[in-house]
């Protein structure tokens, strides 16, 4: 017989940031630094992320786009590439992120793509440490999720492909 299952998650919406804790709200000032020095002549959307490690340590990246668009790199990525390539081993507590675009007002957070999902995710698995997603927007609301693999369901995730 069939079993039919549903999975959910949590997260918060948040007002105004006020209401969020000083670490968070520096780590998005971060993403926002970042977010001003993308690379994005060609989608002219503008994204920023900001990492923090456990020793407290940030790391920062942006959208760096390509004429061969495929090329570019989503400022994830960027921000956790940068990270895990300074301070490998470390452990990652949050990730903040925020855009805007030249073309048109944004009036709510964006969330992170799959394959920066699934980036965020590796390093969480490794860790055995859940990742904080903080997602900001100039207008309107804040989201904190509280690890990446709920917003990652049915991952792809096989831990015996792993050597040694
Ligand atoms: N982009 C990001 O940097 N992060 C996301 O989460 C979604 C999209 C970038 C990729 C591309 O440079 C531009 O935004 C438009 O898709």
């Amino acid at each position: 017989m069939a079993d039919e299952r549903q999975i959910t998650f949590r997260y918060t919406e948040y007002d105004s940031l006020d209401e969020l804790d000083d670490a968070s709200v520096a780590l998005l000032q971060e993403a926002e630094k970042a977010m001003g020095r993308a690379y994005a002549p060609y989608s002219h959307f503008h994204v920023g992320a900001a990492v923090r490690l456990e020793s407290g340590k940030v790391y920062t990246g942006n959208n760096q786009e390509n004429v061969a668009y495929p090329s570019g790199l989503c400022a994830e990525r960027v921000a956790l590439f940068h990270a895990m390539s300074q301070d490998p081993k470390s452990i990652i507590e949050a990730v903040a992120i925020t855009a805007r675009s030249e073309d048109f007002e944004l009036t709510r957070v964006i969330t992170p793509c799959g394959a920066c999902r699934q980036a965020l995710l590796e390093y969480e698995v490794n860790a055995a440490s859940p990742i904080q997603v903080i997602l900001g927007s100039t207008a309107g609301r804040t989201i904190v999720v509280d690890s990446v693999l709920s917003m990652l369901p049915l991952s792809f995730c096989e831990t015996k492909l792993k050597k040694g």
